[in-house]
């Protein structure tokens, strides 16, 4: 369990002043040109030091990802890229710490671009996060107003500036590459990786995309140390976290907690437990909607990070836990993520284009009966063709719950096939 003194996000719910003034009463922007100072290794091997994992989902280590920037430019300019679409069903994480610590980020987009040898940031941010982006703009300016940002920013030498840019509400731009595409004014297709980013990102240029999240404990992990934040959670799991948690709880919400928290600790600790108790889970989904569902009763004991969540056949992604009971009609809930991938394919790659339609199709008629047993396997051999071939997650995260759900959920198919059952889709 976190203790109090451990978290970074002091604000969650606006319950102080998210302005300049209260964050730096809350202690950011508190010797950010001290930290500058000590230098770009410095602050790379710290950030390693930390063993933080990216916080948009993949967990690919922070601090490694920065190494990869080169540390004297070659002519071009260096980038950084903060990822705010945060579009993941079920996640809502970013959007506290924009809409309510907006300074954390600020800060740590400072620190980071500096580490970078980047002289400019943008933040992508998710085109229905209106009030977010008016509030990060908000701190933006003040940040200017108060020289933190902009030339020699917070006395520190170095000159920086961040821009804010408005998405429209495509799922795939949070996809970094169709990000980069769409920051640079194309549609928003994902490229093909390699090259990574770092290698050929914005303009063809050096540049690192992370998460909010992850740029936004930066400033608090130099500040305390890197072992401070590597001491909290288990070895190659650590750090604190936000968990968005929804459905059938008590008390949904966002909380920030210790990696390797078990479920059962975070739902009764922070959401009040499970409507009509725990006998009436009946499967979570963990990490936002491309992560494999659980059956509940595998879930209770499920420790809530990285590896504890692999060894439950799923994955932490971004923490955005959708916990469903005995009411939730499991077909129909999967049918529905099936109907947002179609909906969201940028249709560049053939089996994720088609693949989501075909997917969609079939789950549409095992959520009324109206199927026939064997639909069941060619579903899942539809969904292996899908998976791993093509150009970005969006087809794996498509074909991974239906996966799961056929895994875990195999006689409530076979049962509504056998009573054609019928149940209503028509108004969603
Ligand atoms: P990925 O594993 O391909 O990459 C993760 C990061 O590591 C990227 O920044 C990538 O450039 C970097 N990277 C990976 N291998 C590298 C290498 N060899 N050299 C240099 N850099 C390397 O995963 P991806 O496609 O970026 O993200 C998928 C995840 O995104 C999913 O697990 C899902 O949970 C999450 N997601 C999050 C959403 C949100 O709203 N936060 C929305 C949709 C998906
Ligand atoms: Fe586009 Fe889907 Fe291919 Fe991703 S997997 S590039 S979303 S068609």
């Amino acid at each position: 369990m976190l203790k109090d003194e451990d978290r970074i996000f002091t604000n969650l719910y606006g319950m102080h002043d998210r302005t300049l003034a209260g964050a730096q009463a809350r202690g950011h922007w508190d010797g950010t040109a001290d930290i500058i100072k000590k230098g770009r290794d410095w602050i790379v091997n710290e950030m390693k030091a930390s063993g933080l994992r990216g916080r948009g989902g993949a967990g690919f280590p922070t601090g490694l990802k920065w190494s990869f920037m080169p540390k004297e430019s070659d002519g071009r300019p260096s980038y950084l890229v903060v990822n705010a679409d945060e579009s993941e069903p079920g996640t809502c994480k970013d959007r506290e710490i924009m809409r309510h610590d907006p300074h954390t980020l600020v800060e740590g987009c400072l620190i980071a671009s500096f580490a970078m040898n980047a002289n400019a940031c943008y933040i992508y941010i998710r085109g229905e996060y209106i009030r977010e982006k008016e509030a990060l703009q908000t701190a933006i300016d003040e940040a200017y107003a108060a020289g933190l940002v902009g030339k020699n920013a917070a006395k520190s030498g170095w000159d920086f500036d961040i821009y804010l840019t408005h998405g429209a509400g495509a799922y795939i731009c949070g996809e970094e590459t169709a990000l980069l595409e769409s920051l640079e004014g194309k549609k928003g297709m994902p490229r093909m990786k390699p090259p990574f980013p770092a290698g050929a990102g914005l303009y063809g240029c050096p540049t690192t995309v992370n998460n909010v999240e992850s740029i936004a404990v930066v400033p608090t992990i130099l500040r305390r140390g890197g072992g401070w934040f590597a001491g909290i959670g288990r070895a190659n799991n650590a750090g604190t976290k936000l968990f968005a948690i929804s459905g059938h709880v008590n008390n949904p919400c966002v909380v920030e907690e210790e990696m390797g928290i078990s479920f059962e600790e975070l739902i009764e600790k922070h959401c009040g437990g499970i409507k009509g108790g725990w006998d009436n889970l009946k499967a979570v989904i963990p990490g936002g909607s491309s992560v494999p569902n659980v059956r509940g009763e595998n879930m209770r004991d499920a420790i809530m990070d990285f590896d504890g969540l692999k060894e439950k056949g799923s994955s932490l992604g971004t923490a955005a836990v959708i916990v469903m009971d005995q009411s939730t009609d499991m077909i129909k809930a999967i049918w529905r993520l099936s109907k947002f991938y179609k909906h969201e394919s940028c249709g560049q790659c053939t089996p994720c284009r088609e693949g989501t339609g075909w997917m969609m199709r079939v789950m549409e008629r095992l959520v009324k009966g109206d199927a026939s047993v064997e639909e069941i396997d060619m579903l899942f051999d539809v969904t292996k063709q899908v998976e791993g071939h093509t150009i970005c997650a969006l087809g794996d995260a498509a074909a991974w719950p239906i996966q799961a759900l056929i895994r875990n959920f195999r006689d409530e198919i076979e049962d509504r096939i056998k009573h054609k059952r019928v149940a209503g889709i028509a108004a969603e």
